[in-house]
């Protein structure tokens, strides 16, 4: 057979597609804005089908309808990294939460978690019949390499990522054409406070260096100060818009990078269709599943990494919380703690934790004498560098005890330093 008649001997209905998933079975789905829309949408309108039917996801960006009340006999939800969607499912017990790094994904589904369906999103096969991954690579490439099953919902619509993101046709099982358009993350609203913050954590990256940013207004934020540095590179999780605008002014040229010089390295992206239009086909756009881009060290090979990443907490000791408040889940480590050991390991590298000093419209401090009884450490004290806030920074290593709470106080809102300063004083039996 050809390609072409390979291609065509696969192709069935989304409808079709999801009788081939069975009861028990554990179904990987998609990352993020690659997540399969149309399959998911007939399983979950088939759940009558199912009984206990594992879905494993990670940062679910579409309504999660399988985790919803009365999905629970039919799909059990293991989520991977706790989002909007599926906060409440996790919190009252109707999914579950498995907490591990990112860059270890690909080896639990290996061994721990054996993948028996993969429920991926590609582009249309090029002439050798090749389909990208696009916008996720990630773990949806690794657990497409080792599911029993693969279903590939091929999408039109789906940009052409470069780097080591393809599947040959011949390694689908299945094919469901679609050509909806891909989940988007609008760029979030950055405020005063975001700005602050954003004009700080850029004081500290140097001409030169290789920038991982997180999710969401902070890291968003500190690329508005970016624009007068030169030769910065990128190897991070994910990109999003704001990376574009860089690489447009001529600030990000990965000139100087010392893996993948020239390349813009991620697993995944999460952005408009400006972001999307911006990588597809471009070589300059490198996408490796996470088992490689989050190694620390892979990581720590780049000189000059800067980690910008948040939390939700800070103790006085420097342990950060950033996927739990007391028990409840919020979201999980993702490549927070890859990323700031990768800095921390390398020449020249600074890992930064990033976040305003309050929530709740100023009602609570985000830097506090002790986390909340429950919280997760994501990532512990001894591997903590830079703290900023809008407040300033506080550089953790190096200092004992008495130091880092001391500069941790100094960041703090000034609302709540007066009860930071009397533990301070009663912890260490001495004057602030
Ligand atoms: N006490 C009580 N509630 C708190 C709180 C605190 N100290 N800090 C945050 N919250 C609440 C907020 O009010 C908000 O509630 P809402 O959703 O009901 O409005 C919610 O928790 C989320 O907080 P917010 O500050 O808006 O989150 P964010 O979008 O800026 O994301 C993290 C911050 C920490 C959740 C996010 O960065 C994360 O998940 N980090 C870990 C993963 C990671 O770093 N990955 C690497 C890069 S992708």
């Amino acid at each position: 057979m050809n390609l072409e008649d390979v291609y065509k001997s696969k192709v069935i209905t989304a409808e079709q597609a999801a009788t081939k998933v069975k009861s028990g079975d554990r179904v990987v789905i998609g990352h993020a804005c690659g997540e399969p829309i149309e399959v998911l949408a007939s399983m979950v309108s088939n759940c009558e089908a199912y009984e206990n039917v594992e879905i494993i996801h990670m940062v679910a960006m579409s309504k999660s309808e399988y985790a919803k009340p009365g999905m629970e006999k039919h799909f059990r939800h293991n989520s991977l990294f706790v989002g909007g969607s599926t906060r409440e499912a996790v919190s009252s017990g109707r999914a579950d939460f498995t907490p591990c790094y990112f860059s270890e994904t690909p080896n639990l589904f290996k061994e721990e978690l054996p993948v028996d369906v993969a429920l991926i999103q590609v582009t249309t096969p090029d002439k050798y019949g090749y389909c990208s991954f696009g916008v996720s690579n990630d773990y949806t490439k690794p657990a497409s390499k080792c599911a029993k099953l693969v279903i590939a919902e091929v999408n039109n619509k789906m940009p052409r990522t470069m780097g080591d993101s393809f599947i040959h046709v011949s390694e689908i099982d299945y094919i469901v054409e679609s050509n909806h358009q891909i989940i988007e993350l609008n760029p979030p609203k950055i405020g005063d406070v975001e700005r602050a913050i954003g004009e700080h954590c850029a004081s500290l990256i140097e001409d030169g260096s290789t920038l991982q940013l997180g999710i969401g207004a902070i890291p968003d934020a500190v690329l508005l100060f970016l624009k007068d540095k030169k030769n910065l590179g990128i190897h991070s999780e994910m990109i999003s818009d704001g990376v574009v605008e860089l690489v447009e002014a001529g600030v990000v040229t990965n000139k100087l990078k010392t893996i993948h010089p020239g390349k813009i390295v991620v697993t995944f992206l999460m952005g408009t269709q400006r972001l999307y239009d911006f990588v597809n086909n471009n070589p300059m756009v490198e996408m490796y599943s996470v088992d490689y881009v989050n190694d620390p060290i892979v990581i720590a090979k780049n000189s000059k990494m800067i980690s910008i990443n948040s939390c939700v907490q800070v103790d006085l000791m420097g342990q950060v919380a950033s996927e739990s408040i007391g028990l409840k889940q919020i979201s999980g480590v993702g490549g927070q703690v890859d990323f700031v050991r990768g800095a921390n390991m390398c020449k020249d590298g600074k890992s930064i934790m990033a976040m305003a000093s309050t929530t709740s419209k100023g009602k609570i401090s985000k830097i506090v004498p002790l986390l909340d009884e429950g919280s997760a450490v994501t990532t512990g004290r001894n591997d903590v560098n830079y703290v900023v806030t809008e407040y300033g920074i506080a550089k953790l290593k190096g200092k004992n005890l008495k130091e880092r709470a001391r500069a941790l106080i100094n960041i703090a809102h000034p609302n709540f330093r007066t009860s930071l300063i009397q533990e301070w004083e009663k912890r260490f039996k001495t004057e602030f």
